[in-house]
């Protein structure tokens, strides 16, 4: 089979297309023939080393999947033919053929199609764990959403209104972006700098109740001024490369909160969690009351480009590989 490989640490040029043997998995493995593969900030620290899971060389990236059901052992929740998504996790997504544990592989809606499929679970499991069970969303609250035109962030403006938030405010870098957020059904979209005084200013002053924040870097601290009382940052991810730290007395000050979200480690230490999540999201996005992602499509054979794109800085939206 054909799969993106990651071959050398220097960065997304190093990333090929090769022929590879295809994944056999266990006896209660679902194999699937996969025709689109998500591709996530993860992906490009992998390409660097930089990321907390390092494989030996070469090794294929990707986290998620969506493709047709190969072959499925008895009493798995899907069986041969099925249109599904799946999730690796870490690594494997970038290939023809994929084969995930059974509780990892869902049923597609069939109003999805592969390429959007293949741009759910990541993010919209992370966004829903992050608001949800972690910052606990309540109804008609106020999200910021950082890195808004990006996967994590155009999940959040997509999920955040069907758990319960009233008003969305992106904050993104360029004007070309801002159209990505609206597109993603950002009620507002501010620029990134100076994103406080315009948040404050959209808000009368109150502030946020929420703030999504998969950046972090130097805008940190005008996050924290940005939230209401009682407001909640929830930290996702770095993409702007510093790790903020926090002076606590801000916290005690305007009694608001700085939560983790880490929801990779959160799945493996909740068994049946993915499980409850996709309860939840499968009827809004089959519905419609949570709209599908609409991703930036490259061929597989521009894995490296696709890859490079959210190291860059250029992506628009969650980028997807086409494999079939
Ligand atoms: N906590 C978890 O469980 C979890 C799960 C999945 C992903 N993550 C993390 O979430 C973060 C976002 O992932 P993603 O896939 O959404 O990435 P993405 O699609 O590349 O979006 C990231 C956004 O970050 C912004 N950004 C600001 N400074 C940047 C810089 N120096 N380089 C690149 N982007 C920069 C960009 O928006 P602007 O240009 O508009 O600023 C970009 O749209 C990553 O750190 C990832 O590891 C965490």
């Amino acid at each position: 089979m054909r799969a993106a490989q990651i071959t050398a640490l220097d960065g997304p040029d190093a990333v090929r297309v090769a022929e590879v043997e295809e994944p056999t998995g266990d006896d209660d493995a679902v194999v699937i023939d996969v025709h689109a593969a998500g591709v996530a900030f993860p992906d490009a620290l992998l390409t660097r080393g930089l990321y907390q899971y390092k494989p030996d060389l070469p090794f294929t990236p990707g986290a998620e999947i969506a493709g047709v059901v190969r072959s499925a052992p008895a009493g798995a929740q899907v069986s041969a033919g099925d249109r599904v998504l799946g999730l690796t996790m870490l690594s494997g997504g970038m290939a023809e053929v994929v084969a995930l544990p059974a509780e990892r592989v869902f049923a597609l809606p069939d109003s999805v199609s592969f390429e959007a499929g293949a741009g759910i679970l990541f993010n919209d499991l992370t966004v829903q764990f992050a608001l949800r069970t972690r910052g606990r969303l309540a109804k008609g609250e106020t999200v910021l959403v950082h890195g808004a035109a990006g996967g994590i962030g155009t999940s959040a403006l997509r999920l955040a209104p069907a758990l319960g938030a009233e008003r969305t405010i992106a904050v993104v870098s360029t004007e070309e972006k801002a159209e990505i957020a609206r597109a993603a059904g950002a009620s507002d979209v501010v620029l990134a700098d100076g994103f406080r005084d315009a948040v404050k200013e959209l808000t009368g002053g109150r502030g946020v109740d929420v703030v999504l924040d998969p950046v972090g870097g130097d805008r940190f601290t005008d996050s924290l001024r940005s939230l209401a009382v009682g407001g909640r940052l929830l930290v996702v991810g770095f993409t702007g490369g510093e790790i903020p730290t926090v002076k606590v007395n801000r916290l005690l000050l305007n009694n608001v909160d700085v939560i983790g979200a880490g929801w990779g480690a959160w799945t493996f230490s909740h068994p049946g969690y993915l499980q409850e999540q996709w309860a939840e999201l499968q009827p809004l996005l089959a519905s419609g009351a949570v709209p599908a992602p609409q991703p930036e499509v490259y061929p597989l054979e521009q894995a490296a480009q696709a890859i490079a794109s959210l190291e860059n800085r250029s992506a628009k939206g969650k980028v997807v590989l086409k494999l079939r």
